[in-house]
């Protein structure tokens, strides 16, 4: 695939007509930032230059509420042509009866599936967030947690993975009507078929909250919700390298409570510059070249958890079928949180997580989470996963100049941006 992100070049020249000191400094310093820094965020990937000219494109003043045909703006000729093809794309890449692609963002696309099936005060089976749900499946601090009644089902003490006997006991004594299957920090494929069993049998609607490896899913490297779940809520920004935001894919029978749900409902006008984006990453994602990404993206997160085992960061479930990559801390006697902050002065990206039943409070959190989707953009391959195991046991251990000197020279043999000079103005404020 093609990589980089453009920032220095495009940006910064369109700046340069209407200078901003302020924001070519931030610029800089944030293309500075990427030049220096590995990037192992589990959620982060690169936007591709198509991706980027077209975010920047004249469709980005386009407002076209509504959908194709049926739209409240006039002059939405090639923005009803941009979203029609971007459904297209989507329906066929991930085989679905149903794809609506304007939600804003993966959020947004959870918040519209629960307008379509739920009723404030309803009942709802989702994923512990201290066991890798996400925001959306309950967080009090969320819409999830405030307006429906939500109880969370975890992994096993022994190994981590998702318990179905446990989903399916919850089920049949809480009755919900809506089953959330997927999380952002569980690393192993989740069995779709399995949820829409217990979903089945207690009448509920089974929603994937799947933003996380959706894009898996289409290369074909790990299974499909599209055949189980009722409603399928994904982001085209992770695995796709695609532009930030959200789709939702679902059964012919709830596309129109679906579609209403997302205009008028939760939001206004679609991005027609976001949607031409989602568009022109759907159909890269067709692309044999993506299949390989995607393949050489969980092989990396394989290798990576295998070799920080060794180095006594033992990966929570055993190990990863997916880019995501969990490990406990406790190995090296520091909490995740102390190990992400020394990381990240050295220059390498990574986050905190929960460990499962782990005592400490959250802020601190016993686990670290990564991901290999940016890393194996950028072309890193198993040789680099060694050396980030390395540089992780280093910057965790001793986080000195020399660690910080190492992850240097790593991002710059894999640059993230291109490497041309800036043209913009130097600036003062
Ligand atoms: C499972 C899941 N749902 C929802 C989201 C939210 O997506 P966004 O940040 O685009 O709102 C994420 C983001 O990581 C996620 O992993």
């Amino acid at each position: 695939m093609a990589t980089l992100a453009t920032s220095d070049e495009s940006t910064q020249a369109a700046l340069a007509d209407v200078p901003d000191d302020a924001l070519t400094a931030l610029l800089a310093r944030e293309d500075d930032r990427r030049r220096r820094q590995v990037n192992l965020l589990a959620g982060e990937n690169l936007e591709s230059p198509g991706v980027l000219a077209l975010l920047g494109s004249a469709f980005a003043d386009k407002y076209a509420e509504g959908y194709p045909e049926r739209r409240h703006h006039t002059g939405c000729g090639p923005a009803d042509d941009v979203e029609t093809l971007a459904v297209a794309r989507a329906k066929k890449l991930f085989g679905a009866d149903h794809a609506n692609v304007q939600p804003y963002s993966g959020s947004i696309a959870m918040l519209a599936a629960a307008a379509a099936l739920l009723r404030p005060g309803d009942a709802v089976l989702a994923m512990s967030l201290a066991h890798g749900g996400h925001l959306t499946h309950g967080s009090s601090a969320n819409f999830s947690g405030r307006w429906f009644s939500v109880s969370a089902y975890g992994v096993r003490r022994s190994d981590g993975l998702i318990d179905l006997d446990q989903v399916r006991d919850q089920a049949r004594a809480r009755r919900p009507k809506v089953i959330v299957a997927g999380a952002i920090s569980y690393p192993r494929v989740i069995d779709w078929e399995g949820f829409r069993e217990i979903a089945d049998e207690v009448g509920a609607y089974l929603v994937a909250g799947a933003a996380q490896t959706l894009g898996l899913s289409a290369a074909g490297v790990i299974p499909s919700p599209v055949p189980y779940a009722d409603v399928v809520c994904g982001v085209t920004h992770k695995v796709l390298g695609g532009p930030r935001g959200g789709l939702i894919l679902c059964t012919r029978d709830l596309a129109e409570r679906v579609d209403r749900a997302v205009f008028p409902f939760v939001q206004g006008g679609p991005m027609v510059n976001q949607l031409a984006a989602k568009a022109y990453a759907l159909g890269r994602a067709a692309a044999p070249a993506f299949r390989e990404y995607a393949a050489l993206t969980v092989a990396n997160a394989r290798h990576l958890a295998a070799e920080l085992e060794g180095r006594g960061l033992r990966p929570l479930t055993g190990g990863t079928d997916t880019h995501l990559v969990t490990v406990d801390a406790r190995g090296l006697g520091l909490t995740g949180r102390e190990i992400e902050r020394r990381c990240e002065s050295a220059g390498l990206l990574l986050g905190h997580c929960a460990v499962p039943y782990e005592d400490v409070p959250p802020a601190s959190a016993s686990g670290l989470r990564m991901g290999t989707l940016s890393a194996t953009t950028v072309g890193m391959g198993k040789p680099e996963m060694t050396e980030v195991a390395d540089l992780i046991q280093a910057a965790a251990g001793n986080p000195d100049d020399s660690v910080t000197q190492r992850v240097q020279s790593l991002a710059q043999r894999f640059p993230s941006l291109s490497t041309k000079p800036q043209c913009g103005k130097s600036a003062s404020s």
